[in-house]
């Protein structure tokens, strides 16, 4: 595990130019390396890579380097991405023993609690501005006694609303059902532009749904499901019947594989308003299709990250409205027949039965003692036991699903969809 000192340096690097205001000594990458106690070329390889991520910029022909943005628009979180390889952080030795049940396992068992390390340590760093850091070296060398320290959470986010009238909140929770992880993202992508710190209830869990959990009227929820045949996964109990609002702001997204969402976000919304939810935005966006690998395979790319961020600045926007207003979404009432579509997968001779499909499945329908089958009563087709299996030898064998493969997959590769966002008035 390592981080080297880019990052750090880069940080340095950046304060120096957001606090330089001597015209007569312009914040040269000389200048910097001399603050930094390193060499000038090391200095001008991490400006380069600043300039790259469009955080610096400077006219043609002069030494001297600016900041592109505001400095309270900078995150240590995009500082970090900018110059830091996303590996670096937790590198995995690369040649375990494939012969071996653990070498062969160990990636596969490491990449959920290092990636959600990580996403940890990257959200704890984009709770903290430039700004923050700069008013922190001024409280420090005493010129401003006023500002506060950036290594009290509290006292940062008292900074950051002071600085940018409460840019972001300081808490909001992300509630979601995501058994391949594409609503997973979209929601917490969503949540991360929103607030400092983010509570996670992963309904996709039976134990987390069986658990009942409350929010009142100053929290802040964002809701996420999958759409399946246009209507939210029938599971028993409900997916959010168990999550109970009073009067309390919420975001309703569904994630669907570019066909249509039809009247998945409207029951979304219905079944939340009626547990004490106030809706002030909600949203569909494009993620994997499950059943189709040529669609959507790469969503969300850039432009739909971009309409996340436009997204959540919206969301923010009404929050600071006296009068909210109420949401309307798209879809009927009566909702249209809901569909169990089941194609059971079942293990194929590579199975070691090692039980990890039972782990992901989020309606118990593997038994763990024997993984051969899937229970077609309780399985909801959708795949997490297919695509988590460490050893690629689950699939889902049934003539309905390769007929629907032959002809709705070339259809709905064809046209990319864009997101659809919609907002309380
Ligand atoms: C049973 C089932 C039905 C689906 N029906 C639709 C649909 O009606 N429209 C659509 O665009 N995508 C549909 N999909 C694709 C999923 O909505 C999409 O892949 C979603 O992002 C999966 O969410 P997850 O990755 O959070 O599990 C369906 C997937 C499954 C498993
Ligand atoms: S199908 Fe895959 S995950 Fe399930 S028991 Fe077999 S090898 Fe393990
Ligand atoms: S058995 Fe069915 S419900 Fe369970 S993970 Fe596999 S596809 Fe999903």
């Amino acid at each position: 595990m390592s981080i080297n000192t880019r990052f750090p340096v880069a940080v340095h690097a950046l304060a120096l130019i957001a606090l330089n205001r001597n015209g007569e000594r312009p914040s040269t990458s000389e200048l910097i390396a001399k603050s930094a106690g390193t060499n000038p070329v090391v200095i001008r390889r991490i400006l380069s890579q600043l300039k790259q991520a469009g955080l610096l910029e400077s006219g043609p022909g002069k030494p001297e380097t600016k900041l592109k943005k505001a400095a309270e628009e900078i995150s240590l979180g995009e500082i970090y991405r900018a110059v830091q390889d996303r590996e670096d952080l937790f590198s995995v030795h690369p040649n375990p023993s494939q012969q071996c049940w653990i070498g062969h396992n160990i990636h596969s068992t490491l990449e959920g609690p290092l990636r959600r390390a990580q996403s940890a340590m990257e959200a704890e760093l984009d709770a903290v501005s430039l700004q923050d850091v700069a008013e922190d070296l001024l409280y420090r060398a005493g010129v401003d006694r006023d500002a506060k320290k950036t290594d009290n959470p509290a006292a940062a986010g008292e900074i950051k609303s002071k600085i940018s009238g409460g840019r972001k909140m300081k808490k909001v929770t992300a509630v979601y059902f995501s058994p391949t992880g594409g609503t997973e993202r979209y929601v917490k992508a969503i949540a991360e532009k929103l607030a400092e710190e983010v509570e996670i209830i992963d309904l996709t869990k039976p134990e987390t749904r069986s658990r009942s959990y409350r929010f009142g009227p100053d929290d802040l929820v964002i809701f996420g499901a999958p759409v399946y045949a246009g209507r939210l996964p029938i599971i028993e109990g409900g997916i959010f019947d168990r999550i109970e609002g009073e009067n309390t702001p919420a975001v309703f997204t569904v994630s669907y594989g570019n066909r249509e969402f039809d009247d998945a976000l409207l029951e979304e919304m219905d079944i939340c308003q009626k547990h004490g939810f106030r809706g002030i935005a909600a949203s569909g966006w494009i993620a994997p299709h499950t059943f189709f690998d040529s669609v959507a395979a790469d969503r969300p790319d850039e432009k739909d990250l971009q309409a996340v961020e436009t997204f959540a600045d919206k969301v923010k926007g009404i929050l600071e409205r006296e009068e909210q207003g109420s949401l309307t979404v798209p879809g009927n009432r009566p909702y249209k027949e809901a569909k169990r579509i089941v194609y059971a997968p079942e293990a194929e001779e590579a199975c070691v039965k090692c039980g990890f499909c039972a782990t992901v499945c989020p309606v118990g329908a593997i038994d763990g003692q024997h993984p051969e089958k899937s229970d077609p009563k309780k399985c909801i087709s959708c795949l997490a036991c297919v695509k988590k299996c460490p050893r690629e030898a689950r699939i889902a064998r049934d003539p309905g699903l390769t007929a629907i493969r032959q002809k709705l997959e070339p259809v709905l590769a064809s046209a990319r969809k864009e997101p659809q966002v919609f907002f309380a008035e």
